[in-house]
């Protein structure tokens, strides 16, 4: 069974988090493996469902005067099990650099949860044929400065940035190339099983074909995840 999760991003306020709450935990059997990424307001508020819990951030510092932080250590009182970092949006709209991966990534893992790690390349390295080579400089600039004790703890979500709400999905065989290149990697480099993710324009119609990718190990869902019809159907199809 595939990972689901959904990333939820700013969408919903409180009355639109009770009618997806409501519908989805009707829908969602604990095997379906569905870890799902509220708001930070919204978290203890999914904490009984037959899913995980995730972030959609954390600070980069412990504990103390951050005034409008939220710390690993208040996610993990929550029963947050999973943490996104590194996704497009943050690096993108918040100047979420490697430093500051590195140091949430250390705070999430010391305080047993689980970092899932957003890399991906541009519209620009992808036609110039850079695909690996970004990934491959990406991964090794963060988990270079992690300790390999934490390495287990990281997940690793593909999300090219050209794919992300744009409507268009990586293309299968490009897909299984790229998730074998990590794979691969990680094993090489780091003695890590990795479990590797894809995001980017996943819908409940080509996950039918993405499923087929046997060492794909889920999604990274957002667009598709906020739709309840949409995001049952997912689930759904990817019920064996
Ligand atoms: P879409 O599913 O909307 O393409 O977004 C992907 C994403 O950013 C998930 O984190």
């Amino acid at each position: 069974m595939k990972i689901i999760v959904a990333n939820l991003k700013m969408n919903f306020n409180l009355e639109e988090n009770i009618i997806y709450k409501n519908n989805i935990e009707k829908f969602i059997k604990e095997k379906d493996n569905v870890i799902i990424c509220p708001s930070f307001p919204f978290l203890s508020f999914y904490n009984n469902g037959n899913y995980s819990l995730g972030a959609q951030n954390v600070s980069e510092y412990e504990k103390g005067s951050f005034t409008g932080e939220v710390s690993a250590r208040d996610l993990a009182s929550l029963d947050v099990e999973y943490c996104l970092v590194g996704h497009y949006d943050r690096r993108n709209n918040f100047e979420e650099n490697d430093k500051i991966i590195i140091s949430k990534i250390n705070n999430i893992v010391d305080n047993n949860m689980n970092a899932i790690l957003c890399i991906g390349e541009t519209k620009e390295e992808k036609s110039c044929k850079k695909t690996l080579t970004i990934l491959q400089k990406q991964i090794i600039e963060i988990f270079n400065r992690i300790s390999p004790e934490k390495y287990k703890n990281i997940i690793i979500a593909y999300e090219p940035i050209w794919a992300i709400g744009s409507g268009e999905v990586c293309e299968i065989n490009k897909l299984k190339e790229i998730i074998t290149f990590i794979k691969n990697f990680m094993v090489k480099s780091y003695k890590v099983n990795s479990i590797v993710l894809y995001g980017g324009s996943v819908t409940e119609f080509n996950v039918l074909d993405l499923n087929d990718i046997n060492n794909l190990d889920g999604y990274l869902v957002s667009t598709s995840a906020i739709n309840i019809k949409n995001f049952e159907a997912i689930i759904s199809n990817c019920r064996s």
